[in-house]
Order: C-alpha cells, then sequence, then structure tokens
C-alpha cells in the first residue's frame, strides 16, 4: 500500500491527467506510423503521385496502386495517417470532402519513388521488419535473465545473418538502397578520406559490394576487395570486375590492404565482439605512416552541430539504439566509440559527422 508520500506524487489535476492520458495513448499508437508507412510504401503510393505528375486524387491512388473500389475509404484513412505524419502533403478544395483531396509528395516521400536517385525505399521493410519487432516484443524476459543470446536468436533461434539469405534479398536490398544514397553524399562531402588511400581497401561485411563499387569507381587507383560470409558472397554478382569478393569470417582473418571500410558493421555487435573485429582490422593493415587506417561509417550518437543533429533527432537516435538491441548491437556515443578503439589498440581517430545520421570514422594504428 503506498505511503502519503506516494500518494502526493501520483497526485494530478484532472486537466493534467487527460493531457497525461492523451500522451500516453499518442506513444503507444506511434507504431501504427510505422505500419502504415510500410503499406504505402509497399502498395507504391509514391510512385503513384509521381506517375500522375506529382498529383493525385484519392481515385487516382487507388487506380494506380489497385485498391479495390471498396476499400477506397480505407486509403482515405491511411493517406490522412501519412499527411498528418508530413510524409505526403494535401490540399483539399474548397468543397469539404475528400473526395476532392490532391495528394502530393513532400521531401520525405520523395524518397520513396523508385525512380530517384536518392530512394530509399527498400530500408523501410528493414527498419519495419516483423522478425525485429517480434525480437524486440520479448525484451522483458530478456532483460530479467542474464541471457546471452540475442533477442532476434531467441525469438527465431538462429542469428540474423542466417536468414539474411533466406529473405527473399529485402535485408541485402536495403542494405544496397541505403549504400547507394550513403556514397553519393559522402563521396561528394569528404572524398579525401577515400582518395587519401593508397592502392588497396576491404569493405568488411560489405554484401554485394554497393559501397565497394561506389569507392572503386570514383577513386579507380584502389583495388576494392568485399569480405563477406560465404552465403552471401556466393550470391553477390559476378558482372562487376572493379571488386574482388572474399569468402570468410572477419572475426577469424580479414585480407590484408591499406585500408579497411566497415560501414553498419560494427553497431550490428557489442563491445567486445567489436573489438575483436578491430583487432582482426588493426593486423590487416600498415602502420599509420605507411597509410593505414580503419574508415568506419556509422552512427555517432550526439555528435555533430545542433543543426545536424536536428536532422536525425536525438529521439530517432536512441530509437535506433534499442532497435538494434534486437541482435545485441548499440548506437554508439564518441566515448563508447573511443573505449573500443583504444582497448582495440589504435592510437588515434578522427570523426566527420556528415548530418545527424552518419559520421565518418578515420581510426589510426
Ligand atoms: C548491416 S549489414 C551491412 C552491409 C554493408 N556494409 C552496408 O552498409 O550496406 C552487415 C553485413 O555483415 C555481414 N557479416 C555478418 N557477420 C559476418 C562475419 N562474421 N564475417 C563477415 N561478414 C559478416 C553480413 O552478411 C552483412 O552483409
Amino acid at each position: 500500500m503506498a505511503t502519503p508520500n506516494q500518494e502526493d506524487e501520483l497526485t494530478m489535476s484532472t486537466d493534467e491527467f487527460l493531457e497525461a492520458q492523451a500522451e500516453l495513448y499518442h506513444h503507444c499508437i506511434a507504431f501504427v506510423k510505422s505500419l502504415t508507412l510500410k503499406a504505402a510504401t509497399d502498395l507504391g503510393v509514391a510512385d503513384a503521385i509521381h506517375r500522375r505528375g506529382g498529383a493525385a486524387t484519392l481515385s487516382d491512388l487507388a487506380s494506380e496502386t489497385g485498391i479495390h473500389p471498396t476499400k477506397l475509404s480505407n486509403l482515405r484513412r491511411i493517406m490522412r495517417v501519412l499527411t498528418a505524419s508530413g510524409i505526403f502533403s494535401v490540399q483539399h478544395s474548397d468543397v469539404v470532402s475528400d473526395d476532392d483531396a490532391v495528394y502530393k509528395l513532400t521531401r520525405v516521400s520523395r524518397l520513396l519513388v523508385k525512380s530517384s536517385s536518392y530512394q530509399l525505399s527498400p530500408v523501410v521493410p528493414v527498419l519495419v521488419d516483423p522478425f525485429a519487432w517480434s525480437a524486440l516484443l520479448r525484451m522483458p524476459e530478456w532483460l530479467a535473465t542474464d541471457e546471452r543470446a540475442s533477442l532476434f536468436d531467441l525469438a527465431h533461434g538462429c542469428p540474423l545473418w542466417d536468414t539474411t539469405v533466406e529473405d527473399g534479398g529485402l535485408f541485402k536490398d536495403g542494405m544496397a538502397a541505403d549504400s547507394r544514397v550513403a556514397m553519393h553524399v559522402l563521396l561528394a562531402r569528404c572524398g579525401g578520406v577515400f582518395e587519401a588511400v593508397r592502392s588497396s581497401l576491404v569493405d568488411v561485411g560489405g554484401s554485394h559490394g554497393t559501397t565497394a563499387a561506389a569507392v572503386a569507381k570514383a577513386f579507380p587507383h584502389i583495388k576494392c576487395t568485399v569480405l563477406d560470409l560465404p552465403d552471401v558472397v556466393a550470391g553477390a554478382p559476378a558482372n562487376d570486375a572493379a571488386v574482388t569478393f572474399v569468402a570468410g569470417d572477419m572475426f577469424e582473418y580479414i585480407p590484408p590492404a591499406d585500408a579497411i571500410l566497415l560501414k553498419w558493421i560494427l553497431h550490428d555487435w557489442k563491445d567486445e565482439d567489436c573489438i575483436k573485429i578491430l583487432r582482426r582490422c588493426k593486423e590487416a593493415i600498415p602502420s599509420r605512416d605507411a597509410g593505414g587506417k580503419v574508415i568506419i561509417i556509422e552512427t555517432v550518437v550526439g555528435s555533430g552541430s545542433p543543426a545536424a543533429q536536428q536532422i536525425f533527432s536525438k529521439e530517432a537516435q536512441v530509437l535506433m539504439d534499442v532497435f538494434m538491441m534486437y541482435i545485441d548491437g548499440i548506437e554508439r556515443e564518441e566515448h563508447e566509440w573511443s573505449k573500443i578503439f583504444f582497448e582495440a589498440g589504435f592510437s588515434d581517430y578522427k570523426i566527420t559527422p556528415i548530418n545527424g545520421v552518419l559520421s565518418v570514422i578515420e581510426v589510426y594504428p
């Protein structure tokens, strides 16, 4: 039973209660926004608007996306969520009827148009993923024990990496889309990071080579190799002569090179695993004077100017961090990064923030 002091702590006015209740319900129902965005992505709503010259009515959308006429009102409700969230915009005519509403793209939904060079729609199913959600639902029981297996292993009986080859390419396509866009921006903003690489680079966990191919194209003097798991390498395209593929395990051996690239790798692993991977990287590169370095492309939580951080808000960064818990991964702050670099035997590092989502970290032996 609560003591009088504890009861004081729970007291609130009716207005306060009503506001708190609305806020609580808002947080509980926020997942619907993710699911609605996923539905619109699967249906190709952004492409439909683009095909209609950038403006589409509800019935245009229905006919373009194959919505059954009996479900038109459901589509209207979905579009109401997505316009309230700023993912699409809507203009109404004078008559108050959603039937004359005209939907348009915003800067967010432009990223979902397949013909855009900034196309990120394949990333949506990677983040709005029922396998991740069902794993994260087990957080309370997992946190209460010293269980060493990750939430994903616990929920699905194997590590994430054993399933990505059999998911119809969804994960690989999502990562490839992210790499295409990220490298476009990175090479424009801080290409010097790669320009300084003497002659060879190994992209560890480089999947089907989208990132390595972008580096090889921009810097033909760099011989680019991708190291990934055997099943992933077996499905890699055979037609890209600029990239060599090597099957292996980064915990065991990394082929020698002037630079090792790790893009979205270390956030998949807990500290002790990152230290093991970084030690293998250190063994693979020459000294700093001879041009050796590790290039990490990841989030540094809280890094960059306040304006850059606003792009990927503090809340989004910490949400991504807890999302990564499903495979025992971590989004790290600078002090967490520096701890693993020094424990792995590196002597120095330099962070270049690109925006709130991505930073480039050069780590020196
Ligand atoms: C999150 S994905 C990142 C892919 C790519 N670097 C990118 O940014 O698009 C992680 C990659 O690490 C690979 N991987 C996982 N465990 C590995 C291991 N032990 N050795 C080599 N690669 C591994 C996976 O197959 C996958 O391609």
